[in-house]
């Protein structure tokens, strides 16, 4: 079958990810693992980019927020508290001829199989989590599970938060790490993995009067619309769901997906969940702790409920590169370029002298270099003519390239090229360090 544009536009973005070192096959020497990506030089410093501007500004930049760093394996009485052992389960059919695994749920209706179209089997629960052993002895007993997803670190730490900081509500807690799920379905590039990256929040209020609580939750879905638009995402890519009774995890009483326009239709991007007190009540209820917020006014003791806006950090990776992606063509060929906001860029500079073989040009642009990386990670590149060295920097979406010629070393000026409009201005050398500071913020 043919491939529609917007597919190639993934193989484009894989193939880019491969070749300038952002991200690579999984365990590629060795034949790759099926839908497993590892993040190379360049994708490393994207993410990076992508989960600080989250820390930054959910975290540093709020007083009502603290973060923690869980442990990935937790005790497994976690899942029985947290239902994840008994509902956290996709519905799996399998193909009677060629045994192929679907969804029932993603199979648009159909029901037969779609590669051979043969018939498939009953749909039976396939839970999610992905179990291994602690200690030498594969036993029952020493059996746990990877989390499935952070949030359930911020509900056991609760009260070594209350102890520890002594938050007053509203307050959230907020957590970056890998969650794992055996899918059914991994796919489209980093869309979909069995090991991914989440950056949540459980946000704890009191226990709403009426529908109270829908004020924070309209408040969070406002903080996520500017999420993404400061990873550069158009607003009109991003559609608000609500997820109906009957669709929802098993602890949400109130759901809304956000979904972006994938080349590959229209997918999940991030979520934001009302969960009640449905964790923290069943986590005392099994852990035999009181989780129990007592209000320092009032004496008064009760469960919080929490608003919970979730976010995968993978699926942000994935959406920056989407949108960054640009081709110009024009009769001198094509230009591809990453408009990536500055902030996210792996290097948000490159320094070139104008010819590799004049010493003294090397010398002033390795000077100029060394104080910029103080600031900022800058690439150095010496090889080609100039305007290759433009190309390569477009291709990894460095926002600024600068030159050093022979005027600079008569004016210590420098020009500084624009990765978007290809426009040129001279700056001079003790200013560019502001100067890209400023343009960065
Ligand atoms: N704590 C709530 C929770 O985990 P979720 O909708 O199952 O909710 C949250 O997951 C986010 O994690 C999703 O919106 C998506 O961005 C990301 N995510 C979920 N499963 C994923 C997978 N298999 N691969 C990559 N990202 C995934």
């Amino acid at each position: 079958m043919e491939k529609s544009k917007s597919e190639h536009i993934m193989d484009k973005i894989i193939s880019l990810c491969k070749r300038r070192g952002f991200i690579f096959p999984g365990s590629d020497i060795y034949g790759g693992l099926a839908n497993s990506w590892d993040y190379g030089p360049l994708g490393v410093e994207l993410k990076h980019n992508i989960k600080q501007m989250w820390w930054k500004r959910f975290v540093h930049q709020r007083d009502d927020m603290v973060g923690i760093d869980a442990a990935l394996i937790m005790n497994p009485r976690v899942w029985e508290a947290s239902g994840h052992l008994k509902e956290f389960s996709d519905p799996l059919v399998e193909c009677k001829k060629c045994h192929e695994r679907f969804r029932s749920d993603q199979l648009g209706g159909k029901s037969a199989c779609l590669v051979c179209g043969g018939e498939l089997t009953e749909p039976l629960q396939f839970n999610l989590m992905l179990k291994t052993f602690l200690g030498p002895a594969e036993e029952k007993a020493n059996e746990v599970y990877f989390r499935p997803e952070t949030a359930q670190g911020m509900f056991v730490n609760f009260k070594n938060v209350l102890d520890t900081m002594r938050p007053r509500l509203p307050f959230g807690i907020a957590q970056v790490g890998k969650a794992f799920r055996n899918e059914i379905t991994p796919g489209n590039f980093i869309f979909r993995t069995r090991e991914f990256e989440q950056m949540e929040i459980e946000y704890f209020i009191r226990p709403p009067v009426g529908d109270e609580w829908k004020e924070v939750f309209d408040g969070w879905k406002w903080e996520m619309t500017q999420w993404t638009a400061d990873l550069g995402v158009n607003a009109s890519h991003v559609h608000e769901v609500e997820i109906p009774d009957g669709e929802r995890a098993h602890y949400s009483k109130r759901t809304i997906d956000f979904e972006y326009d994938f080349p590959f239709g229209r997918k999940e991007l991030y979520g934001l969940a009302y969960r009640t007190d449905f964790d923290l009540k069943n986590h005392e209820e099994y852990s035999g702790q009181s989780l129990k917020y007592r209000d320092p006014d009032t004496n008064e003791e009760f469960w919080p409920h929490v608003i919970e806006p979730t976010w995968g950090v993978d699926r942000s990776v994935l959406v920056t590169l989407l949108e960054a992606y640009k081709e110009d063509t024009t009769e001198k060929g094509t230009r591809v370029y990453l408009k990536l906001p500055p902030k996210l860029a792996p290097y948000k500079a490159a320094v070139f002298p104008l010819l590799a073989n004049k010493p003294d040009l090397v010398a002033k642009a390795r000077e100029i270099y060394s104080a910029l990386r103080k600031s900022f990670p800058v690439a150095w590149d010496d090889r080609g003519n100039v305007g290759k060295r433009y190309y390569a920097q477009d291709e990894i979406g460095t926002p600024w390239c600068i030159t050093v010629d022979f005027q600079t070393l008569e004016d210590e000026t420098v020009t500084i090229r624009d990765r978007d409009t290809g426009e040129q201005v001279r700056k001079p050398v003790a200013e560019l360090d502001g100067y890209l500071g400023e343009l960065i913020q």
